[in-house]
């Protein structure tokens, strides 16, 4: 069993459990054989004990929670005091509201800044919203070493989403990316306790519905629709994750070339602003 994608929602996740998949055992599999420089939180809480060998990135989701907290997301050692904790934690992505996927609710000017101020030595990511090169050169202005992007890959050559999917991220708007109202009346809760978040995706009807008639909404009904939608490959039609960046994004192109054009972009960015500064 190889896992491709690293965004599986719970759903298929416990499928593949029920189907005797030891998903724990695949998922460690597939980063040692990728060997990423990082991997997610919820990459990280599934490793289980390898998690700390094999990458060590933490993502924050929309608060500047201690360090300590940082490596409890991970599930690292929570009692660490926070030298420990500097010392295990690599990078801290601290990911706004604006993002795709779960996340908190304090956008990403805000805590940006919130989390370089309790990072000490950690290096900060700044994420949410984050699309060109000016995002880049405002991440490095609020005191991030770099960004992490999630929702412009999505309409890169490389990823393994349908064309459909690729083409809606490129003719949508902003405000065609909404916070899923009652997205737990299908998914189990993804939030640790006493951390509300909530996916953030591009408007479908079942979106509209479990925003504005959330009773109509049956989750045995719509549950088990929706895992089968993912296991077609057609999960987009349903819950199609995405970020409010997809306002920015306007063409499909390599990866290599999303990079290349972020990092000039940038550069151009921090000249002109500067200036401003005499
Ligand atoms: C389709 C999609 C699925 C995501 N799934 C996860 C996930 O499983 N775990 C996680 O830590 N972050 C997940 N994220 C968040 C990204 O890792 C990243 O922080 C976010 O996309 C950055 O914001 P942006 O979408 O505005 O670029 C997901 C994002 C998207 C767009």
């Amino acid at each position: 069993m190889r896992v491709g994608n690293p965004y599986l929602l719970r759903e298929l996740l416990a499928a593949l459990r029920a189907d005797g998949v030891d998903i724990e055992r695949a998922d460690a599999d597939r980063v040692r054989e990728l060997g990423p420089a990082s991997v997610s939180a919820a990459v990280l809480r599934r490793l289980g004990p390898d998690a700390g060998r094999l990458a060590r990135a933490v993502a924050l989701l929309g608060s500047a929670t201690p360090l300590r907290h940082a490596a409890a997301l991970a599930e690292l050692d929570p009692a660490m005091d926070r030298a420990q904790a500097e010392a295990a934690v690599e990078v801290l992505i601290a990911q706004g509201s604006e993002a795709g996927g779960h996340g908190g609710w304090v956008s990403t000017m805000v805590v940006v800044a919130q989390v370089v101020d309790v990072a000490g030595a950690v290096p900060v990511l700044a994420a949410g919203g984050i699309a060109d090169g000016r995002g880049l050169a405002a991440a490095l202005a609020l005191g991030a070493q770099g960004v992490s992007m999630g929702t412009r890959f999505l309409a890169s050559t490389e990823a393994s989403v349908h064309r459909d999917r690729k083409q809606r991220i490129l003719a949508a708007d902003a405000l065609d990316a909404v916070k899923v109202v009652d997205g737990n009346a299908l998914l189990p809760p993804y939030s640790r306790p006493g951390v509300r978040t909530e996916g953030r995706a591009r408007r479908t009807p079942l979106i509209d519905l479990l925003r504005e008639h959330p009773k109509q909404v049956d989750p045995a009904v719509a549950g088990p629709e929706l895992l089968a939608a993912i296991r077609r490959g057609r999960g987009d039609e349903y819950l199609p994750f995405a970020g409010q960046s997809v306002e920015l994004i306007h063409e499909l192109l390599p990866a290599a070339e999303i990079v290349r054009r972020v990092v000039e972009e940038a550069e151009a960015a921090l000249a002109d602003a500067a200036v401003h500064v005499k």
